[in-house]
């Protein structure tokens, strides 16, 4: 039995012995190095080789695709590597490094190992689908994938089954939770604990919260030991904040809070990635056969039916209205967007109580975006338009219309900042990596460290969250805390064009990784812990 020993990256071994940290780890810091700044010249130069490059890539993946047979229902779409070109460099933040002790509660009871076996899933639940969208900002070719009614549960019929759910077994993944009705009093993040400072802890008590095999609404994509990657450290990170600590996550005390109510995701594949994982995270607490997925045009929707609450994801990848708006449909390289039209979206909005907004990789792939023309009668007429004007733009549409449209006093409105690639290794200082391919290990000091990340949308997106008026939005910095993980991503250990990616793809990292995305379990559930502090710390707000 482990009895709580962490380590931080910098720390030396506990004395126990029970959880060693892995070697290498003490060292993970000597892959940094600084980097010089390039003339401008070269950076031009180079970001449109890459681009040509990348485009080349998906331009042939297109190709082979079309010709391939089509999809059934129950297979995923396309996913490629995104042609992300990188705009400037980010400016060298201080980030500390200190190494907090942890101010937690033991587990109780012991946690199984990491198991990988298949597990069936139970009860009345049918097998479950792959996610019919599985596209990142490279999107996808002319794929038509039936929208598939899994489970149909009617929602409203809740309010009975309440007290089963308190007597529900305890779920045997890490997401141990009291049975509690009320407020948990320990959920409290004052306003003072910045979040997104801080570093990441190995923890392999309480972590990972889940395990792949116990969440059958895992989609392929993120499922990266089920895709062949042999080891799983990197699910075994804790955040610690500097000055405070993230509570534990409780499945049951969101559900509770949840009660009637509805959680919904909107923007791109990284808010898909996140809205997988709290759907395994609250899963775990709702027994087989009250839980289901169903999907429903741009939307899909987990539901727990003993709470009457639906956890969903809607897909709208620039927020605003664009021809990249299908759900399995997008478009490919040429993306417009309506700067200025953002109903046809929002209008699905309304009224739900919980909002968590983001965009941002869809907007990576050109140093321009195509704006629409006011007077445009189809999507041929659009102007270029700087990323970072056409982001304000867009963002200044996003939270006016909640600022009109929201009721503050039943809905919460959080946004997700920009979710960091880890597509050059040479940009921490691995010369011998490929992409993400070789990481196992976070990076402990990002000085120095320049991935890419555009900083003039972190900002704009802050500047927005913060504009409204009558709406208070929450903006979430996970960027930070994500930049440090370039061992996190999916790597090759994922799909493509609809099925895990073959021996000769998972040998090319150099062509096929994915750096974008996250493998879940993983860092998109620590996001979710941030979620989850600021729901139910807003909620005894409230309620004193
Ligand atoms: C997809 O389906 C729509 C409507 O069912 C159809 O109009 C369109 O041609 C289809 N696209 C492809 C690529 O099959
Ligand atoms: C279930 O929740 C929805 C909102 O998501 C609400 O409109 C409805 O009245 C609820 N039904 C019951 C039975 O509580
Ligand atoms: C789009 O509109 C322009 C100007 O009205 C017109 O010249 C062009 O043919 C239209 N394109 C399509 C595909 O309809
Ligand atoms: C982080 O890296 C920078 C540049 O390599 C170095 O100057 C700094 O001392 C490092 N900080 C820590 C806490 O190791």
């Amino acid at each position: 039995m482990l009895n709580g020993v962490m380590y931080s990256l910098r720390r030396k071994p506990g004395l126990s012995g029970a959880s060693e940290p892995p070697a290498g780890v003490k060292h993970a810091g000597s892959y940094i190095r600084r980097r010089g700044n390039l003339p401008v010249l070269v950076v031009v130069v180079a970001i449109v080789v890459f681009a040509f490059v990348m485009y080349s890539e998906s331009v042939k993946s297109l190709t082979e695709y079309s010709l391939a047979r089509r999809k059934t229902e129950e297979s995923l779409p396309v996913i490629f590597s995104s042609p992300v070109v990188e705009f400037r460099r980010q400016p060298a933040s201080n980030r500390h490094h200190k190494a907090d002790d942890p101010r937690r509660k033991k587990t109780r009871g012991t946690k199984k190992k990491q198991q990988r076996k298949e597990k069936k899933g139970s009860g009345k639940v049918p097998e479950v689908q792959e996610l019919p969208i599985t596209v990142d900002s490279t999107a996808d070719a002319g794929v038509n994938v039936t929208v598939v009614q899994e489970l149909p549960i009617a929602a409203d019929n809740a309010a009975a089954a309440v007290t089963n759910v308190m007597a529900a077994k305890e779920a045997d993944g890490g997401i141990t939770t009291p049975s509690v009705t009320g407020e948990d009093p320990s959920v409290f993040m004052p306003d003072t604990c910045d979040l997104s400072r801080g570093d990441w802890v190995y923890d392999d008590v309480n972590y990972p919260l889940y395990r792949e095999d116990q969440c059958e609404f895992l989609s392929t994509q993120v499922a990266c030991l089920k895709n062949g990657r042999k080891e799983d450290m990197y699910q075994k990170w804790r955040w610690q904040p500097k000055d405070c600590s993230l509570p534990k996550f409780d499945a049951r005390l969101l559900l509770e809070r949840l009660r009637g109510k509805r959680l919904m995701f909107v923007g791109d594949s990284l808010n898909r990635n996140q809205w997988e994982s709290m759907v395994c995270m609250v899963q775990s607490a709702i027994p087989p056969g009250k839980k289901g997925r169903k999907w429903d045009g741009s939307r899909i929707i987990f539901i727990a039916e003993e709470y009457n609450a639906t956890v969903e994801f809607y897909w709208a990848p620039f927020l605003v209205e664009s021809n990249s708006d299908d759900p399995h449909v997008h478009s490919i390289l040429d993306r417009i967007i309506k700067a200025d039209s953002i109903e046809k979206h929002a209008v699905h909005w309304k009224g739900v109580d919980y909002l968590v907004f983001n965009t941002y990789i869809w907007w990576m792939n050109t140093l321009e975006m195509k704006v629409l023309r006011p007077s445009a009668r189809n999507w041929t007429e659009y102007d270029g338009i700087g990323r970072p004007q056409a982001y304000e733009r867009v963002m200044r549409t996003w939270s006016r219309w909640l600022d009109e449209n929201v009721d503050p006093r039943r809905t919460s409105v959080f946004f997700m900042s920009m979710s960091p690639l880890h597509s050059r290794s040479s940009d921490w200082g691995n010369p011998n990596g490929i992409k993400c391919s070789k990481e196992t290990l976070p990076l402990t000091n990002v000085t120095g460290v320049h991935l890419g990340t555009d900083m003039r949308m972190f900002e704009r997106a802050k500047k927005a969250a913060q504009s409204t008026s009558r709406v208070p939005i929450a903006f979430v910095d996970i960027t930070t805390m994500s930049e440090l993980r370039k061992d996190a991503h999916t790597s090759v250990h994922t799909t493509r064009q609809g099925a895990v990616m073959t021996a000769e793809q998972q040998a090319n990292p150099a062509v096929y990784a994915d750096c974008i995305h996250w493998c879940v379990p993983g860092l998109p559930d620590v996001w979710n812990q941030l979620l989850y502090a600021k729901i139910l710390s807003a909620a005894r707000s409230r309620s004193q």
